[in-house]
């Protein structure tokens, strides 16, 4: 294998040998095609470049401490993408088909799944987008689908380390009854200005309140949030958010841990209570909250200065070590692949 650094991997993209390709037309899907291409060839009128026809998942693969290859909850991001597309008018992926090219775009690439212990993992990038012309605003009549995968490290610089985050509140990355449930690409631009602003001025990311009332406690970036506090896991019920995979497996973790949960909404006052913080997702896995500080009123609110809390530590153990093969995977959220 080349020269790859794994234990300094960013979170960025990595080129690998291949990628897979379906397509959508006529109401079906072809067959998967093996790719070698970084570029993709898009009609100048395809849906996606014009009117934000775009869904992506994103997945993480990883080499356990017994060298199997292990998939996390891969059935809930098919899931998801399903409801992405629906949500926006995108011919679905079906659960097969999806199966198909994420083991496709895994095996092809095996070499660049990073070692066990270096903490780095492949990350897997599904992506469906509205590939036929339209000049009005309509639904295409053709989409592909596309899964890329590349060795990314931890995604804020910090790893398991408390980061910094800026409370904003003159942004709003999704409408109230608009896209933020579902993985589509505009709510990722919605969020770029105040992502820019937050690490200009020295946050690892930002902290979004709900769109209607700005009182509550929506997500962070691209990222969950949660609360700990009196042996209770707490997290925002909302509209507006993604539903995190990584958030439902640490909920189950949580329980198993013997501690209670909430799935409310949270008011911004509340962060004054809790005992830890953190984000949650695929790409964050568990990011534990340093401080808090809202940008209009400078308020600070802090939970750990330079390690991590018990509670979030064992979450994050527990997680990683089930992701790894080190636990037992009782939930079965894994897939191996041979
Ligand atoms: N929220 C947003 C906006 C995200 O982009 C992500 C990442 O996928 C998450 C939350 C975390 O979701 P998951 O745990 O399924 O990766
Ligand atoms: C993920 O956690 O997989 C994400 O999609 C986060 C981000 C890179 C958009």
């Amino acid at each position: 294998m080349e020269n790859i650094d794994w234990g300094n991997l960013p979170f960025g993209y990595f080129k690998t040998d291949y990628n897979v390709r379906c397509y959508w037309k006529n109401g079906e899907w072809g067959k998967l095609e093996i790719s070698t291409s970084e570029y993709v060839n898009l009609h100048i009128a395809a849906t996606c470049l014009h009117y934000g026809q775009e869904a992506f998942e994103g997945m993480k693969v990883f080499r356990g401490k017994d060298g199997k290859i292990r998939v996390f909850r891969w059935e809930e991001n098919a899931k998801r993408m399903q409801t992405s597309a629906d949500g926006i008018m995108m011919a679905k992926v079906p659960e097969e088909l999806f199966f198909e090219a994420l083991t496709t775009a895994v095996k092809k690439n095996e070499k660049y799944i990073p070692p066990y212990g270096t903490g780095a993992s492949l990350y897997v990038r599904p992506l469906l987008i509205g590939s036929g012309p339209q000049v009005g605003v309509k639904p295409a009549e053709e989409y592909m689908f596309m899964i890329f995968v590349g060795p990314v490290g931890p995604y804020f610089k910090e790893g398991f380390k408390p980061v910094n985050i800026q409370l904003v509140r003159d942004y709003d990355r999704a409408a109230p009854q608009g896209t933020g449930h579902i993985k589509v690409g505009g709510n990722y631009a919605a969020s770029l200005r105040p992502a820019d602003r937050a690490k200009k001025d020295g946050f690892a990311s930002v902290l979004f309140l709900d769109a209607k009332e700005n009182k509550y406690i929506d997500e962070a970036g691209p990222a969950n949030f949660f609360g700990i506090k009196d042996n209770t896991y707490i997290t925002p019920k909302s509209q507006t958010i993604l539903p995190s995979i990584t958030n439902k497996s640490l909920v189950q973790i949580a329980k198993d841990m013997g501690m209670k949960i909430e799935r409310r909404p949270v008011p911004v006052e509340e962060l004054e209570t809790f005992e830890e913080a953190g984000a949650c997702g695929t790409a964050a896995i568990i990011s534990p909250i340093g401080k808090i500080v809202d940008q209009q009123t400078g308020k600070v609110y802090e939970f750990a200065k330079d390690k991590a809390g018990p509670v979030s530590t064992k979450l994050y153990e527990t997680l990683r070590g089930i992701q790894e093969g080190v636990l037992p995977d009782k939930h079965n959220w894994n897939l191996i692949i041979e």
